[in-house]
């Protein structure tokens, strides 16, 4: 289906072309001024230097043109040459049926389907889940959606970190407490236990206090660092005790995102690319990519075109281990081969912006991926309190997702108790819903790049630019919908219906923005827009609904007109709620 901006153009572009003017000037744009008009065309003055003529006096020869016309019902030529534009109600209602009537709301299916891969909620096993992760799988979870929706074949991966220092910190730090653990005799050969050795809550408990020592103790140091050594040369116990350690924190992540309505088509880690890391780094020496500097594997990957230094891309450390580097490369040169890519987004923390520069850089020059893989750093700013410095517990530590989750979730559970009358277990249900669409849109509703301060009371409030306030609006619709049938309606057969109010009209405008809403959405990886869109939507929703009598509107067929466009509104959000990450409950 075409976009309703394309189809206006080109009412207007053939007018310009009827009076003599070349057609491309009839470019329509939505209105800067919607107290004057809903549309708008600044093509007579831009062609006003060519045709050496007053642009108004171009406008008003145009506009004559659509005295008669089957899209607008008014073209006006205002000084010093604007076309001010507002569309038929017929024209609109018949867009409006068209999408209700299309797959997707006529939204068009990609020319080519892209492969997509994204990366991102990149947790580290055992560590647990902070708020710094947040953003990674909130934006992440939700441009999968997008590009989905979008028709393209999009893949998650998680990218566990899984195979660094910390590893060893905990097989260190475990031998220390339980050094009779089997898994510590060099001499065993028979099967490990089916079951691990410790607790998540241990696991959570003993990173960090080995980390801590870590930093005091450099014996302690030393051994950590031969502990992942040997976990990443293969010792038979440190495996046994890493897979323990990845299983445990595994099935916790897997219930902490199932909890922000997140989820991964592949887990896989650093680790599993550990088997390619000698072949790759043969190769990137075997073409003359990488060379030796004091004493590690580089490449280079600075340009000429560059204006701040880029260091090069290191591959192996002067003691040969990998490093994170490594593994990002070895990921790319799986992924090229298992699963072909055309695009490769890494949804991380913008402070990572350089590092990906320089993978990128490297997995180009070495030729990992094929000239024209797309390779995309979505970087995104910090999550900041109130105090504008980063978000912390109110003793200053670092703030647990659940904790945060937990508290918000408290909080909404508060409000709406406070509200009216509900079951405890319909309110703790509700409660969770909404409480995750003020996180979520709160999130999102910012430009991905930039920082932002999480203000929950600012997020969980009912009413502005927040995602309990698209959800209140949802409900407020559902709620019509089903008083419309207990009435003895039937939402399933009515029709839309031609405006009759400025603010029905507003409402039917903002429901034809859908498609290219979410086609830049997709293109520019900006998921604000798709927030910016339902706010926009809700705001001309409520505006309807306050001056227009639905339910108790006497004329049957205006009625049923409504109740259609709130069928429609309550879809598209529906729809658009869905590509965010969240849902909307029954009630509230
Ligand atoms: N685990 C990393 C961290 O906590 C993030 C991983 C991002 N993805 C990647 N392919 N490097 O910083």
């Amino acid at each position: 289906m075409k976009k309703i901006l394309d189809l206006i153009s080109e009412e207007m572009k053939k007018a310009f072309e009827e009076a003599g003017y070349d057609r491309e000037l009839g470019k329509v744009s939505l209105s800067n001024r919607p107290d004057l008009c809903e549309y708008q065309c600044n093509g007579a003055m831009a062609g006003a230097k060519t045709y050496k003529k007053a642009p108004i006096m171009i406008a008003n020869e145009v506009a004559e043109k659509l005295t008669v016309s089957e899209i607008f019902s008014e073209v006006t030529a205002v000084m010093p040459g604007f076309l001010n534009l507002k569309v038929k109600e017929g024209f609109v209602t018949a867009y409006l049926k068209e999408m209700e009537a299309s797959d997707k709301f006529g939204l068009k299916k990609p020319e080519k389907v892209k492969k997509i891969i994204i990366d991102y909620g990149g947790p580290n096993v055992a560590k647990p889940l902070h708020v710094g992760h947040l953003r990674s799988a909130i934006i992440g979870e939700s441009i999968k959606r997008i590009a989905r929706y979008v028709g393209h074949e999009v893949i998650g991966d998680i990218h566990l970190g899984d195979w660094g220092l910390q590893m060893g910190l905990i097989i260190t730090e475990l031998k220390e407490r339980q050094p009779e653990l089997v898994y510590f005799d060099e001499d065993y050969t028979g099967e490990y236990p089916k079951e691990p050795p410790f607790t998540i809550a241990e696991l959570e408990e003993i990173y960090p206090t080995a980390s801590g020592k870590s930093k005091e103790d450099k014996a302690y140091k030393e051994r950590a660092m031969e502990d992942t050594y040997k976990l990443q040369n293969g010792v038979r116990g440190h495996r046994a005790l890493w897979k323990h350690i990845i299983q445990v924190s595994v099935s916790d992540l897997k219930k902490n995102y199932a909890n922000l309505n997140v989820d991964f088509d592949l887990w896989k880690g650093e680790s599993d690319v550990h088997d390619r890391i000698p072949g790759m780094v043969e190769y990137m020496k075997k073409e003359g990519y990488a060379h030796e500097s004091e004493g590690a594997l580089v490449v280079d990957v600075k340009e000429e075109t560059d204006t701040k230094e880029i260091p090069p891309c290191m591959i192996l450390k002067s003691d040969g281990a990998s490093l994170y580097n490594t593994t990002d490369l070895a990921t790319i040169m799986e992924r090229m081969e298992e699963i072909h890519p055309d695009q490769l987004i890494y949804v991380v923390d913008k402070r990572q912006e350089l590092y990906f520069e320089q993978v990128f850089r490297c997995a180009k020059k070495t030729k990992l991926v094929e000239g024209n893989t797309d390779l995309r750093f979505l970087g995104f700013g910090t999550m900041n309190g109130k105090d504008g410095k980063p978000f912390k517990t109110r003793d200053g530590g670092v703030m647990r997702l659940e904790s945060l989750i937990s508290d918000i979730n408290e909080q909404m559970f508060c409000k709406i108790t406070d509200n009216h009358e509900v079951e405890e277990e319909e309110a703790r249900k509700t409660a969770k819903i909404v409480a995750l669409s003020a996180v979520k849109y709160g999130d999102l509703s910012n430009q991905a790049s930039k920082d932002y301060i999480f203000d929950v009371d600012r997020f969980t409030s009912f009413e502005g630019d927040t995602g309990p306030y698209i959800l209140y609006t949802m409900v407020r619709i559902k709620s019509i919908l089903a008083k419309y049938k207990e009435q003895g309606g039937n939402p399933e057969t009515v029709a839309l219906q031609n405006s009759l109010s400025p603010s029905q009209k507003d409402l039917m405008l903002a429901l034809t923005k859908f498609t290219s809403m979410m086609e830049s959405a997709y293109e520019e990886l900006a998921p604000h827009k798709v927030c910016a869109y339902i706010y926009e939507l809700a705001n001309a929703f409520n505006r309807f609904y306050h001056e227009t009598k639905i339910l108790t509107q006497e004329d049957e067929q205006v009625k049923a007109g409504f109740i259609a466009l709130l069928k429609l509104t309550l879809a598209v959000l529906e729809t658009c709620i869905q590509v965010l990450g969240f849902e909307a409950p029954e009630r509230m």
